[in-house]
């Protein structure tokens, strides 16, 4: 944890300042073992091997639990990259612009293994703060940690540890997998100060039937309780079919001049043409992380547009992505 930190830092109890307490090691410029403490109430928190700690995720309620214990697992093995992570990122955030980023004091909710809170600090963040449940703090903290503008938290999106600060905030993949969406939603949009933007998305359910209705009752009595070792393996096979038409059919069909008009005929074209580029094992990763969650929720554009309306957003701007997910981006 870098000391510019505590600049943003607010007890999640009662909002008031967070002071450095104590520091028993330090490793240049991160405090990677001490403590903090709230300025106004009793609370402390620990900062443990670089983190500080906001949630304790032994503490948390069962189904938020066993999401943050998947997800943790989730991406402390699966911490590669890949070149076309900026590309994708982009896509979830559209219409911002990898400028958009400049000199602006940046929240990521939900940051998973730190791969976009990576790319927003090498787009010039002044700083950018990515916020995370689980122990996926872990990974996302050895990713970024080189990099004086980038920081990690580990914290409950439901009780974020800052004040209404940020100029922008985004979470992509994350509020489905909340037990209450709207929540975590409004939670995040909190931080964001008077004029500040906005992104977030979402599964949508349109489109997504086959998956509502023929994978999920699956995830959910099966492939997210099993022992997740056995479930990276099982999940090798469905991948396979995946790698294989994406590689032998969508990517082909979709790149050729005559390919294209047949291409988009094909069952969910848009998204396994833009999943065709990742080699085996993103696409692994990305079967993986459908299978491992215990709680995903697939959103309407109608339910989507209310949580924008709820908090008064100017600008809105809703698109359908891959026609299987919705993304928005506005003013607040
Ligand atoms: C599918 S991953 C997406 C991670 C990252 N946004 C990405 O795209 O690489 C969902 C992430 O949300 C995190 N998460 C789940 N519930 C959370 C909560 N209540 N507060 C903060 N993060 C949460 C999980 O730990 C997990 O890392
Ligand atoms: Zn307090």
């Amino acid at each position: 944890m870098k000391r510019k930190l505590l600049d943003y830092l607010r007890c999640p109890s009662c909002a008031s300042a967070i002071l450095l307490q104590s520091v028993a090691l330090e490793e240049g410029s991160e405090i990677m073992e001490g403590r903090l403490a709230c300025d106004s109430c009793a609370r402390t928190f620990p900062v443990v091997r670089g983190v500080p700690r906001f949630a304790a995720p032994e503490k948390l309620e069962p189904d938020k639990a066993a999401t943050a214990e998947n997800f943790g697992w989730q991406w402390q093995h699966f911490t590669h990259g890949d070149e076309l992570y900026a590309e994708q990122f982009l896509g979830w955030i559209s219409p911002v612009p990898p400028e958009f980023f400049k000199d602006k004091v940046v929240l990521e909710g939900g940051c998973g293994k730190g791969r976009h809170t990576l790319l927003a600090a090498g787009w010039g963040a002044r700083e950018v703060i990515g916020v995370d449940l689980s122990d996926a703090v872990e990974t996302a903290f050895a990713a970024t940690r080189h990099l004086e503008n980038a920081h990690i938290v580990q914290a409950d999106i439901y009780h974020l540890p800052f004040a209404r600060t940020f100029d922008y905030a985004f979470s992509v993949g994350v509020l489905h997998h909340l037990p209450d969406p709207r929540a975590g939603f409004r939670s995040l949009a909190a931080t964001v100060k008077p004029g500040g933007h906005l992104s977030a998305w979402v599964y949508g359910a349109e489109n997504n039937e086959w998956i509502t209705r023929g994978i999920n009752p699956l995830r959910e009595k099966f492939s997210s309780r099993i022992d997740r070792r056995a479930l990276l393996h099982l999940s090798k096979l469905p991948t396979a079919l995946m790698y294989l038409a994406t590689k032998l059919i969508y990517g082909p069909l979709n790149s050729s001049k005559r390919g294209s008009a047949l291409a988009r005929q094909l069952f969910y074209n848009d998204y396994l043409n833009a999943i065709s580029k990742f080699g085996w094992r993103e696409q692994h990763t990305i079967v993986f992380d459908h299978l491992v969650a215990p709680t995903s929720h697939y959103i309407r554009r109608e339910e989507f547009e209310t949580w924008w309306r709820d908090i008064e957003a100017k600008e809105l701007a809703i698109g359908w992505h891959n026609k299987n997910s919705w993304r928005g981006f506005a003013r607040i």
